[in-house]
């Protein structure tokens, strides 16, 4: 396809580094070795949450119990393994296209123990009970100023070290990087505004349908920025790292970013179907919603193509199979949820178990697929290896990734569709033809399957964890030498 010079994180400079300087690899093995620490931690928790689904006697006491293990399970699988891995490749990515260091290490380093510290606040105060109640956005007034200021420091190391780039062209992958930092410094400020009324308890500044639509503004485009277009941004540096190809094109990247962005912030309100929300916002937000499967599928089809003519890598390659199922993955999801804002689909779908399998086909299939795969690539790059100490786990561990998120969301549809269609069945009096209860039963067998798949996912991760751990112990932490003269590899 077209070939623009810019079309791959090869680009050319516009400046000499001094010899002798490195990059900051230091806080990227931090937050590398973090993603899949607490990869597991959510995961674990993630499988104990859907054993409690499918076992009741697992609830033990308040702090053990399902209500209070979701949170933590959303908040560390999203904000602690997806974050970290976020914050790592971030790092990497805007250092090697820029060629420059990091403008500050001491900066890097608070938002590495800043956010290890919010992680840390959230897994305590979590299964305390303490919460604003308010999905995905749970934690408490205290620590969403922490959060606040770690999320400065971020912006401000990672504009910081574009605007000192010696790389006159912005890679696009630090495009969705950048639009990702700005949309979620928003996002958390509007929607975390709230009336202290004493050190763990506030009251949100909004109220009744206001308070919906900003919530689910927020829910939404948590889902949009942070769950998308950050990972769009990874996709963007490594799969054509991975491929050792230039994107497919250079120019749908950037109609890819401009129309993902726009159309992500009008879709909240598919969230809302049916409530108190006016309807014309509903039907407007379903519009965006089927507009937005335009870019989704632009940007994949995009990822997907840059492997052309280079195939073949993908029998060898499992790092490369994790990036491109991820791709799949995400074509997938994004076809699915645009189909699930449609009105009368959602309300089949909403409040069923198909919501679940929606959500992790994008969590598990593209989200963690994407990380793990570029986490993959980096790790050996930051502890001075050639490659990771096996190469055929990591094809174990893509294979019990596969199987256990293909389990996973497969018995979730069925179940959601089950119980949809059960709600809503009627005898010819009028009276509901079943009980509530009835289509708990129903769904039994479908649970036990979704413990099984995320058993096998939180399976391939403990593997990981042994490759990494193998790698580093034969590795040394190297930080790579910035080149004197921009050569043609970032
Ligand atoms: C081993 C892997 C995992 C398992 C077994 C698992 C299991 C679960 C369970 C049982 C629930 C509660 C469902 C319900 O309330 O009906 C849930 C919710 C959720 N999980 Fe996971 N999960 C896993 C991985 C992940 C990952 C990696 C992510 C994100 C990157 C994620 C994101 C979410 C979200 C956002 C929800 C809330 C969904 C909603 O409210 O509609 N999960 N998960
Ligand atoms: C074009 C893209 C997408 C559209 C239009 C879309 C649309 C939807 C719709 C209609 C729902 C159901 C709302 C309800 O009935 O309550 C939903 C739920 C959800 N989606 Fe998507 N989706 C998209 C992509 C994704 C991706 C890629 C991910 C994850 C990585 C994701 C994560 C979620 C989550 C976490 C929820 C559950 C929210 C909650 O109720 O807690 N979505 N989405």
């Amino acid at each position: 396809m077209q070939a623009n010079p810019a079309s791959h994180p090869d680009t050319r400079g516009r400046g000499q580094a001094s010899p002798g300087e490195t990059y900051n690899y230091r806080v990227i093995r931090q937050f590398s070795i973090m993603t899949v620490v607490w990869g597991i931690v959510g995961m674990l928790v993630g499988v104990i949450c859907a054993a409690q689904m499918t076992w009741p006697e697992l609830n033990f006491g308040p702090w053990f119990h399902f209500g209070r293990l979701r949170p933590l399970h959303t908040n560390a699988v999203i904000f602690a393994f997806g974050g970290c891995a976020l914050f790592a490749t971030s790092y990497y990515v805007v250092q090697r296209t820029s060629q420059v260091r990091l403008i500050s290490d001491a900066l890097a380093s608070f938002t590495f123990w800043g956010w290890q510290l919010v992680i840390v606040a959230a897994a305590v105060t979590l299964p305390l009970g303490i919460t604003s109640g308010k999905e995905y956005a749970e934690l408490e007034w205290p620590i969403d100023i922490l959060i606040t200021l770690v999320w400065v420091a971020y912006a401000v190391v990672f504009f910081g070290t574009l605007a000192k780039r010696k790389i006159k062209h912005i890679y696009v992958a630090n495009w969705f990087y950048g639009a990702f930092i700005l949309a979620v410094a928003l996002l958390h400020i509007v929607n975390s505004l709230a009336v202290p009324v004493s050190m763990w308890k506030s009251y949100s500044v909004y109220a009744g349908a206001v308070d919906a639509m900003v919530q689910w503004w927020y829910g939404h485009n948590a889902v949009g920025f942070f769950l998308t277009a950050a990972f769009l941004g990874m996709m963007y540096y490594f799969v054509p790292k991975q491929a050792g190809r230039p994107v497919f094109s250079y120019r749908l990247s950037v109609v890819h970013f401009w129309a993902l962005v726009f159309t992500y912030m009008w879709a909240g309100p598919h969230h809302l179907h049916y409530t108190a929300l006016p309807d014309w916002t509903q039907s407007l937000g379903m519009v965006f919603s089927l507009i937005l499967l335009a870019p989704s599928w632009g940007g994949m089809i995009n990822g997907i193509m840059t492997l052309s003519g280079a195939w073949h890598k993908l029998r060898s390659d499992p790092i490369l199979k994790f990036l491109i199922t991820a791709l799949s993955f995400y074509g997938m999801s994004t076809f699915e949820g645009p189909m699930m804002s449609i009105k009368t689909v959602n309300a089949l779908s909403h409040y069923t178990d198909w919501t679940i399998g929606h959500v992790h086909s994008g969590a598990l299939g593209w989200v963690a697929m994407i990380s793990i795969g570029s986490i993959y690539y980096l790790i050996p790059r930051l502890f001075g290896r050639d490659s990771m100490w096996s190469v055929r786990l990591i094809d174990t561990h893509f294979w019990l990734s596969t199987i256990g998120v293909v389990l996973y969301i497969a018995a979730m549809w069925i179940a959601g569709v089950t119980q949809g269609l059960m709600w809503r069945q009627t005898n010819p009096d009028g009276t509901l033809a079943y009980a509530f209860i009835e289509s708990i039963k129903a769904t039994y067998p479908y649970y036990i399957v979704r413990v099984t798949g995320g058993a096998l996912y939180l399976l391939g991760m403990l593997l990981m964890a042994y490759n990494v751990a193998r790698t580093v112990m034969a590795g040394r932490a190297e930080d790579a030498a910035i080149p004197a003269v921009a050569p043609a590899h970032a």
